[in-house]
């Protein structure tokens, strides 16, 4: 079944960006002129989305206002309501109605790709197989404890390839590390997370953690990988924000050049 439907959830306080997201929601920060938000949905357009669900909390109403002038002729978007701030996984099991017995994608607006290649591979790979898809990457040792870590089968080391997930620990202790190889924040569910979800039990911060649900499906041999090397900005903490301000306005044709020639001249003194 084709997948025409992105999922991206936005409810979080962004607690890490006070005193901006009392008055701005994370996800509406700029990236010079473009909320992160919106890179979300050109992403979920080009990888062949028309429908586009933002999971919000009513305590940021600019996100609907924002979501109110971002359908288009391509993409319809709208919002969905996670009441309580009870995990990820939750705020997936929130889309339940409104995405109905299709398979759709996840995409974490924390994290803006260089290009749509990795939700391409991860829908063209669900496409094929019918197994849930996530995004993966080979991280450095110090890093895997901050991310979903999975344990895969025959990886040969190549770059964009697919592989079965076999077991995901959610930021594990450095002891419990189960490999190099970690998830970002890009995955392609069939309906059947929705029964997963629903048999995840809360954590003790009382959290529906979606890790624990691919972790079902792991176990059942119904989740693939693709180990991707796309270029990703991590936006979930201020610096990562700024380093994606500067790396992506460097690549803009109208602002580029003379941003490059300003830096330029500053560490040159
Ligand atoms: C979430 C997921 C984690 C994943 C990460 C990617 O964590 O729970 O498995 O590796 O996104 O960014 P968060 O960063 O929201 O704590």
């Amino acid at each position: 079944m084709a997948v025409r439907t992105a999922v991206i959830p936005a409810a979080g306080m962004g607690t890490r960006f006070l005193p901006a997201t009392r008055a701005t929601p994370k996800e509406l920060l700029p990236i010079y002129d473009t909320p992160a938000l919106q890179f979300v949905i050109d992403e979920a357009i080009e990888a062949g989305c028309d429908r586009v669900i933002v999971v919000t909390s009513r305590t940021k109403p600019s996100i609907e206002s924002y979501v109110a002038v971002a359908g288009t002729d391509k993409v319809a978007v709208s919002v969905v309501y996670q009441d309580a701030p009870l995990g990820l996984g939750h705020a997936v099991s929130c889309v339940r109605q409104v995405v109905g017995d299709e398979p759709f994608i996840v995409m974490l607006p924390d994290e803006i790709m260089g290009d749509a290649s990795l939700t391409k591979q991860l829908v063209a790979q669900f496409e094929t197989t019918g197994k849930s898809s996530i995004g993966l990457k080979r991280v450095a040792t110090a890093e895997v404890s901050s991310y979903g870590n999975v344990k895969v089968a025959d990886y040969s080391g190549g770059a964009e390839s697919a592989v079965e997930v076999l077991q995901v620990v959610e930021k594990p202790k450095p002891a419990d590390v189960v490999s190099d190889i970690v998830i970002i924040g890009r995955y392609v569910f069939a309906p059947i997370v929705f029964d997963k979800l629903d048999q995840v039990k809360p954590s003790a911060s009382s959290e529906i953690q979606l890790t624990d649900a691919l972790a079902m499906l792991a176990g059942e041999r119904s989740l693939i990988g693709i180990v991707s090397e796309v270029a990703r900005y991590d936006t979930g903490t201020p610096m990562g924000l700024l380093r994606a301000v500067i790396e992506i306005a460097l690549q803009r044709k109208d602002i580029g050049a003379p941003l490059s020639a300003w830096l330029r001249e500053k560490f040159s003194k």
